[in-house]
């Protein structure tokens, strides 16, 4: 049987009453889905396993348009009431949406975790709006990280660093480092300005699944769950952060995404060390999961079943081609550079869902839309998506880390 994630059972018209946190958790585990709702509660599962192992009440999510470029007040001080309670609010970044909580209360970054069925093990990073509430949240800010946050920050840079007193275990995961994000959004810096503390903010998607790049995804994985969505529109960079630790002796980086590593290698005028798991899906060794500890979860990934295309852009077609025409009885999804979109859309074999990423010679584009496209094949209903893969180099690496962890080992 293909598991089927990333899936909520709106279970609107069941009728068992007494029984229903032990009927969701067994829905869970007997179809696994990723969340099931059932007469105003719900509960979220990764996979197969459960993680959200505590049933919840369902919430009326608010929703506000919120102007991107001039946020209104108004609707920040909305924003920042809830955190102050110890609510969630989802808002955009520069990169991905978020799931904000006040990340100095514990009990506001538990429900984190219980609606993202996120692991108690995988830490959050903290989000700032200025270098001193930064500098406040570690115990030694050193001369990289200074380098790295005058030429980075604000911007798509999560900086590593020994953690200081005061930032509850849960959110560091009994780490002794901080992950810390500048971001560069004005409605995320206005809202943690207005909250007055330091946000939690994993991206706003149930774990596992594909990342939020426009509130209709946050909708989609979160409603009922969280209190309020600030929509700000789609975001601009459509990948996650670039993770740096500077805990060690040398920089490492954990996760490519918005800054590219060889940017990151002229400011510090050193080599960078790249994680294993950044290009491989197998298992993290033991050391590097203590380092980055969501290494070895499941990521990205959308219900279909994702097969990367290796091989030159040529090489790429003809197994595309060969894979559409050799398996008809199959719902087909292609996600095609734009190089070769129209080769596909000229083929005998038309997959059921075709879509265009964007340039091989413009890995920002593709990155941009990489999220939203594994959603679309999603939503079109097909089982598998054959995706076009490109040069690791520039965002090109973060675009390849997320469809490798999508794949798995799946390739052609
Ligand atoms: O762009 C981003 O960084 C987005 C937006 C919302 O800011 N956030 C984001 O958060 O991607 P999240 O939780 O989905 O991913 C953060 C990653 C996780 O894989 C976690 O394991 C890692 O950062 N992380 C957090 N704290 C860490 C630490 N102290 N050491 C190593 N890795 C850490
Ligand atoms: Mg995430």
């Amino acid at each position: 049987m293909t598991t089927p994630p990333c899936r909520t059972i709106n279970w609107l018209y069941c009728f068992f009453d007494e029984y229903y946190q032990y009927i969701i958790y067994h829905i869970i585990k007997q179809l696994q889905v990723d969340s099931v709702c059932c007469k105003g509660y719900y509960s979220v599962g990764v996979r197969n396993t459960i993680c959200g192992d505590v049933v919840q009440e369902m919430l009326k999510t608010r929703y506000l348009r919120i102007n991107r470029n001039c946020p209104e007040s108004h609707l920040i001080a909305e924003g920042a009431e809830v955190i102050k309670k110890g609510g969630l609010v989802a808002f955009p970044t520069e990169t991905v949406y978020g799931l904000g909580a006040d990340g100095l209360n514990s009990d506001a970054v538990l429900k984190i975790f219980q609606v993202k069925g996120r692991p108690r093990g995988n830490p959050l990073t903290l989000h700032v709006s200025s270098f001193k509430q930064a500098q406040e949240l570690v115990s030694s800010w050193s001369p990289a990280a200074e380098l790295l946050a005058r030429r980075f920050l604000p911007g798509p840079l999560t900086l590593i660093l020994p953690r200081s007193q005061g930032i509850p275990d849960l959110v560091t995961a009994g780490l002794p480092t901080i992950g810390l994000r500048y971001p560069g959004n004005r409605i995320a810096l206005d809202l943690i300005k207005a909250s007055g503390v330091p946000l939690a903010a994993p991206s706003a998607n149930i774990s596992g699944c594909p990342s939020p790049t426009s509130s209709q995804h946050v909708l989609a994985d979160l409603d009922g769950k969280i209190d309020l969505i600030l929509d700000g529109g789609p975001t601009e960079v459509g990948v996650e952060s670039t993770i740096i630790s500077l805990a060690g002796e040398r920089p490492l980086l954990l996760r490519p995404g918005g800054v590219a590593k060889e940017e990151i290698e002229e400011v510090l005028k050193e080599k960078v060390v790249v994680a294993d798991s950044v290009l491989h899906f197998e298992k993290a060794s033991g050391e590097e999961e203590n380092l980055c500890p969501g290494v070895n979860n499941k990521h990205y990934s959308p219900q279909a079943r994702v097969i990367m295309v290796t091989g030159s852009p040529g090489e790429q077609v003809t197994k595309v081609k060969k894979f559409l025409a050799a398996n008809t009885d199959q719902e087909i999804g292609v996600m095609a550079t734009s190089e070769h979109f129209p080769i596909y859309e000229d083929f005998s074999v038309l997959p059921v869902y075709l879509t265009d990423l964007g340039s091989r010679t413009n890995p920002e584009e593709i990155a941009n839309r990489f999220f939203s496209a594994l959603r679309e094949c999603d939503q079109a209903g097909v089982e598998i998506i054959l995706v076009e893969t490109i040069a690791p180099t520039g965002m090109g690496l973060a675009v390849m880390n997320r469809l490798c962890r999508a794949a798995e080992q799946h390739q052609i």
